[in-house]
Order: C-alpha cells, then sequence, then structure tokens
C-alpha cells in the first residue's frame, strides 16, 4: 500500500493568501508531511508558497490536489493541471484527484487523461475522491496507474463500514475529510467521554479513532492552536474504539447535492 503520510493537513476554506501560506509553513514546521488542496479551493498558490517557505525539504511533503469536476474533460485536464502545478510552483505533485465524479467526468475519457498525466510524471499516484465502491470498480478497470486513495468524508458518524472494508480489500487507502467533524466533535457525547479519560479534546478522539482504523485524516485548521492539537492525538484502547464503532447514529456533513457546481 502507498504510503500517504497522516495526518494530512486540510485548506478548504482558507482562502486568505497570506494565512493560508502561514498555516502550512507553520503545519510543515510543526511535523505535518501532508497537504490537502484543489483547484476549487483557490488556494493553490498559497499553498505552493507556504510548503516552499518551510524550512523542509519539498521532497519530504507529500501534496496532494484536486481537479475540478468542470475541468475533467481530457483537454481540461491536461491543461488544468499544467496551470495547478504553476500555481504551486512544483514539477509534480504526489497525488492527483479526480475531485468528483460528476460535472465533466466520463470515466472512459477523463482517466486516461489522468494515466497520461502519470507517465509524464506529472503526478507520482492517481487518487480519486467521493467514489463509491462500484465507481471505484469501474475506475481500476480503466486505469493503467493504481488507484492509491479514495478520498471521502469520515468520521464517527458517518464511518463508511463498506469503503473501508473496499479499501482495506483492495489496498486503497481512504482518505478522511471533515474528520473532526468540521469543528463538531464535541457534541458528541462518546467523543466527550473517551476525550476525557485521555485528558484530551473530542477533535483529537475522533482523528485517534480514524487512525485506529487505518484512515488518513485531513484536519482544516488555521492557528498554531488547532494545528498543534491535531497533529497530538491519544492512542485509544479497544474499549475506547469499541465505545465509537457503537454509535449508530448517522449524520452527512458534505452535501453533493449542495456542492458549488450543481
Ligand atoms: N474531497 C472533497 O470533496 C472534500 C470535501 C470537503 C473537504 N475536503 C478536504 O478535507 C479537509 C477537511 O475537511 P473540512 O475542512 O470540511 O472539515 P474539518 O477538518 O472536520 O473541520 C474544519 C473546521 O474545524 C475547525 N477546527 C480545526 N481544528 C480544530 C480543533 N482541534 N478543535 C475545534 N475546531 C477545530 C477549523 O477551524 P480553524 O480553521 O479556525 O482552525 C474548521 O472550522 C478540507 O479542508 C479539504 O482539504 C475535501
Amino acid at each position: 500500500m502507498t504510503e500517504i503520510p497522516s495526518p494530512g493537513l486540510g485548506t478548504s476554506g482558507n482562502d486568505d493568501h497570506e494565512q493560508c501560506a502561514a498555516t502550512v509553513e507553520s503545519a510543515i514546521e510543526m511535523g505535518y508531511r501532508h497537504v490537502d488542496t484543489a483547484q476549487m479551493y483557490d488556494n493553490e498558490a498559497a499553498v505552493g508558497e507556504g510548503i516552499a517557505r518551510a524550512d523542509v525539504d519539498r521532497e519530504e511533503v507529500f501534496l496532494a490536489t484536486k481537479v475540478h469536476p468542470e475541468n475533467l474533460a481530457p483537454e481540461d485536464v491536461r491543461r488544468t493541471v499544467e496551470e495547478s502545478l504553476d500555481r504551486l510552483g512544483v514539477d509534480r505533485v504526489d497525488l492527483l484527484y479526480v475531485h468528483w465524479p460528476t460535472g465533466a467526468y466520463d470515466p472512459e475519457t477523463t482517466l486516461p487523461a489522468f494515466d497520461e498525466l502519470h507517465d509524464a510524471g506529472a503526478t507520482r499516484h492517481v487518487a480519486v475522491s467521493n467514489f463509491t465502491p462500484a465507481l471505484l470498480d469501474e475506475a481500476c478497470e480503466i486505469l493503467d496507474a493504481p488507484v492509491v486513495a479514495n478520498q471521502v468524508e469520515v468520521h464517527p458518524l458517518l464511518q463508511q463500514d463498506d469503503l473501508r472494508a473496499y479499501a482495506h480489500e483492495h489496498d486503497v487507502t481512504l482518505v478522511a475529510y471533515a474528520p473532526i467533524l468540521r469543528g463538531e466533535a464535541g457534541d458528541v457525547p462518546e467523543l466527550r467521554e473517551v476525550a476525557e479519560k485521555h485528558d484530551a479534546t473530542p477533535s483529537q478522539v475522533s482523528l485517534a479513532w480514524l487512525h485506529a482504523k487505518d484512515v488518513v485524516p485531513i484536519p482544516k485548521a488555521t492557528g498554531d492552536g488547532h494545528l498543534r492539537e491535531n497533529f497530538e492525538t491519544p492512542d485509544l484502547d479497544d474499549e475506547d474504539v469499541a465505545t465509537i464503532d457503537a454509535i449508530d447514529r448517522e449524520r452527512r456533513l458534505i452535501d453533493p447535492d449542495a456542492a458549488p457546481w450543481n
């Protein structure tokens, strides 16, 4: 399985250039080795600047971006990935995602363009986001490059048992967005209970549960306080993991129908 450093740093919504660059720089200097951006977030230039400013070799940082659903026609994939690399100030990224299988996504034409970019060295790995097992099966059939990751919403209130089983069986890393429930982990009593036992916060417990499930979380944070809190998580014991596994309420925080391209 491809090693993807964990946790990664999410950057969606961090579109103030200086604040985003400074956050990425601090995160890398604190020890983060994976940064997640997307064409859609309008911050690739700031992310690239933060990576360049940090006192750590570019080669040590695992950089991921995503192609916007409206840019998934093959000629747009080629053109806009070139533009993303320019904005990021790098020759290649480590992970290039199909952001969402919608918009101009057509597996038969989109995915060969990802293979071409992979062969040309514009990305080390190919990945997808918001894919179901059926869409993953289809993508794996078409692509020559292995699909190394599927990025989806995963947290204690959306445990994604089917996608976790699929990932485990097919050597696909599951990358979790909204891993701290968009800042609302404290609303979940089970997370508060486990947090108290470890003298930790509910956000840290949510991230620790994802680590225990071999899922790579990419919490978004801005100031050093949140960055550090999300980087330093407790080890959960079997009882803690079982307490969280037993949560049977479900809450999806990101509504695909409300996505900006719809
Ligand atoms: N592939 C996709 O379709 C998709 C969809 C959504 C998100 N994503 C990616 O996944 C990343 C993470 O998801 P997300 O941003 O939706 O949600 P999230 O990481 O669960 O939550 C981020 C929110 O939590 C706050 N926060 C950070 N650390 C905290 C802590 N320790 N305690 C309390 N609050 C804290 C942040 O505030 P501050 O910024 O003020 O610290 C921010 O408001 C995104 O940034 C993006 O990179 C991908």
